[in-house]
């Protein structure tokens, strides 16, 4: 229920999306001098700047649940700040001002910059634990795929379910050490592999989006990026589970201490709790999703897209910015 009382109210609204993607694209422009260079930490560090400025002129009340990390390292966007102008719904929020910050250091493509929300206090706090084992699918997976099991149960499964042969399926994962039995399972099933180089947000909503050419995400990733998937998928009507991976003793230990069970998959409504949700992401180099950022004559062309949970719409945004007001 939008309790709007013309100056305050408590969730985030519609026009909510298409004010944030204010700020993905001004981290994607502001991180374009960047792209190539070789230098990660400066191309965040524009990207983040931008980011957080804009965001100060949105009309939200905005804690960042998934941020640039502690405020002792992050000296913005950190967890816990606020952010927004603080007249509008009190609401969670999970940045990335650019998933793919290698990729655009080294001039590659599916550098993205993102950001989620949700009402405050429906987003999963996963600060003790880096990485999740997840499995990202369409709507077709629900209920058919699960990831306790193995992954060929799973390609067969969806295969069916999607009436496709197996030797047509694709399966998206992270090009890591770490996934070489997994992706030696994948192809064994039959099925092909996408290797991401990095960026599994964008891998896992690519999996979700009907007329892609990615069935399934899986492996092991960022937490953060699992619960910024989630948020996506809630407009998509896509499928997602999770499961905490610690990589060591003392992050096992740490998580055990905060109460999580590392045994239990936590599901879609358990990253996020509300169906009120936004995603939008802006390109900063060419992806599958959107296109990266171009200059073209006196302009700078952004390409985005806009996710709203509530309504289930996705919306794709090309801009054209007069690149004299960003010298
Ligand atoms: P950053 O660019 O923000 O570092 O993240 C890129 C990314 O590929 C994520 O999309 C993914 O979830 C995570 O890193 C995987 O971590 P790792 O590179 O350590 O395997």
């Amino acid at each position: 229920m939008n309790t709007d009382t013309g100056t305050h109210f408590l969730h985030p609204d519609r026009n909510l999306g298409m004010e944030l993607v204010r700020a993905t694209e001004a981290a994607a422009i502001r991180a374009v001098p960047f792209i190539g260079r070789g230098d990660k930490n400066a191309a965040d560090g524009a990207a983040v700047d931008a980011m957080r400025k804009f965001l100060g002129t949105v009309n939200f009340d905005g804690v960042i649940v998934i941020g640039e990390g502690e405020k002792d390292h992050a000296p913005m966007l950190y967890n816990g700040e606020n952010v927004g102008n603080g007249r509008g719904p009190a609401c969670d929020i999970a940045v990335d001002p650019i998933d793919g910050t290698s990729l655009t250091a080294a001039g590659r493509q599916n550098a993205l910059s993102m950001i989620a929300v949700a009402d405050r206090g429906s987003m999963y706090d996963p600060s003790a634990v880096f990485y999740m084992d997840k499995i990202v699918t369409g709507a077709e997976g629900k209920g058919v795929v699960d990831l306790r099991k193995p992954i060929g149960e799973n390609i067969r499964a969806l295969a069916k379910a999607k009436g496709k042969d197996v030797a047509d399926m694709t399966v998206a994962v992270l090009d890591r050490p770490r996934h070489a039995q997994l992706i030696d399972d994948i192809r064994a099933a039959g099925a092909g592999t996408r290797m991401l180089l990095d960026g599994d947000v964008a891998g896992g909503i690519n999996a979700a989006l009907y007329g892609t050419r990615i069935d399934m995400c899986v492996g092991t990733g960022g937490t953060p990026e699992g619960i910024i998937t989630a948020c996506a998928l809630v407009a998509i009507g896509g499928f997602i589970q999770g499961r905490l991976h610690p990589n060591s003793d003392e992050e096992r230990q740490k998580a055990i201490d905060a109460g999580h069970d590392l045994d239990r998959v936590l599901e879609a409504n358990d990253l996020v709790t509300s169906d009120n949700t936004y995603f939008v992401a802006t390109g900063v180099t060419d992806g599958g999703l959107v296109a990266g950022v171009r200059k073209m004559g006196p302009v700078i062309r952004t390409e985005s897209i806009v996710l709203r949970g509530k309504s289930g719409t996705i919306r794709r945004v090309s801009a054209d910015h007069l690149a004299e007001k960003w010298l």
